[in-house]
């Protein structure tokens, strides 16, 4: 999960990471008592989780509080690559002698941590990193020892830090890693991080990304949920804890494990070509078990899906057997009822898939078709959606 930026400042708080005063507002009006409660130069920033916002014409400095809020109406409802701008950070004013770069990510491919940092800041940290490569130091983090004061000292030295500003950057390097650590962060990045005039190192923009894998350790996390831009139907689905993923297509997806789901999307793409180009509408994984219960709430959820068309079952009998997975469909129409309004496709395979079939030929649910095998499913849950 990206944050927001005022939630990386806000965090970055919490840790002793040094950052300016943020209040968020989402009317020029709140925008102006914001600017006022700051006092001197505010900084208005849109609040989206794109990057580039200032080149957007998402970030403009405000004198006074009469131009914050005039910067406010100019902010607020800006498209920002796709992202429509709702709310604002009115940020105190920073003067920047100098800008920098530091993050800490996760290296996958390394199986590592790693830290990208710069002496030269202030650009676009992708540009740099082709046009000035040498300008940008990556020195691995050993997980175990983390980023100390020493390391910190070698990353800004390997970064072309000057003496005096090495002894200023590193302290903050290491409250940068304690946030990501703490956390438990996919990404710490600060973009710039600034030297003022009156010599202070200020992290101005933050980028944080958490590792939802580790949500359980972390119940303030939740609270950092954008609710407002998520879909609705993903929203739902997560609440039943259901693997569901919205995509943009007609064929409902119903599936066991997330290799069979992934191949299901394939074959009904390749399906959907013969049926006006229709496509998956989602992915869902009901994992092992697929009982009544989560049958129906994955049923539930592709039904509300206004643009779905028809659903593709595809499940494959290995511990959960065939009957049980039948008894779940069954069972999961027996409780939607009338809220079951789509034709289904269902292909069952494997572990007592006799018996499976049998159940359902025997419930013979007129919107239920059974299909011989997953392509003939694919084939004809496709032309069902193109109907
Ligand atoms: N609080 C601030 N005070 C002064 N200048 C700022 C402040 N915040 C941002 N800026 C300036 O605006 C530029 C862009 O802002 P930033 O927050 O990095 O947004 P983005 O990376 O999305 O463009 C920064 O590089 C910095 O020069
Ligand atoms: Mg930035």
């Amino acid at each position: 999960m990206d944050l927001f930026e005022y939630q990386a400042r806000d965090l970055f708080e919490s840790y002793g990471v040094p950052v300016l005063p943020g209040i968020v507002a989402d009317t020029p009006e709140a925008v102006k008592a914001a600017a006022e409660k700051l006092g001197g130069v505010t900084v208005v920033k849109a609040q989206v989780k794109v990057g580039g916002r200032g080149k957007a014409g998402g970030v403009k400095v405000a004198k006074d509080p009469a131009a914050a809020e005039e910067a406010a109406r100019a902010i607020l409802g800006l498209d920002i690559k796709g992202h429509t701008v709702k709310r604002v950070m009115v940020a105190g004013g920073a003067q920047i002698k100098q800008e920098y770069y530091f993050s800490v990510l996760l290296d996958r491919a390394n199986r590592s941590y790693l830290s990208l940092s710069s002496y030269e800041g202030g650009m676009e940290i992708e540009e740099l990193a082709v046009e000035r490569p040498e300008a940008l130091a990556r020195i691995e983090v050993d997980p175990l020892v983390g980023v100390d004061l020493d390391v910190a000292t070698k990353i800004a030295i390997a970064a072309n830090f000057p003496a005096d500003i090495v002894d200023k950057v590193a302290p903050v390097f290491v409250k940068l890693y304690e946030v990501y650590k703490g956390e438990d962060a996919t990404l710490v990045e600060v973009n710039p991080l600034v030297l003022t005039e009156q010599g202070d190192i200020v992290a101005l923009d933050g980028k944080v990304s958490l590792d939802e894998n580790a949500d359980f350790r972390h119940p303030n996390h939740e609270a950092l949920v954008d609710t407002d831009s998520e879909d609705p139907l993903e929203a739902k689905a997560k609440k039943l804890g259901l693997n569901y993923v919205k995509l943009d297509g007609e064929v409902g997806i119903i599936g066991n494990g997330a290799g069979l789901v992934m191949s299901t999307l394939d074959v009904v793409s390749y399906a959907g070509e013969k049926y006006h180009g229709v496509k998956p509408a989602n992915f869902l994984d009901i994992g092992g078990g697929a009982s009544a219960e989560v049958m129906a709430n994955g049923l539930d959820v592709i039904f509300g899906d206004p643009q779905t068309k028809s659903v593709f079952v595809n499940v494959f009998g290995g511990i959960t057997s065939c009957d049980a997975v039948a008894n779940g469909i069954v069972g999961a129409l027996k409780s939607l009822g009338a809220a079951a309004t789509k034709p289904i496709v269902v292909r069952l395979d494997g572990n007592n898939v006799e018996e499976g079939r049998r159940i359902l030929a025997e419930y013979a649910h007129p919107l239920v078709t059974l299909a011989e095998n997953m392509d003939q499913g694919a084939d004809k849950a496709a032309e069902l959606a193109s109907l």
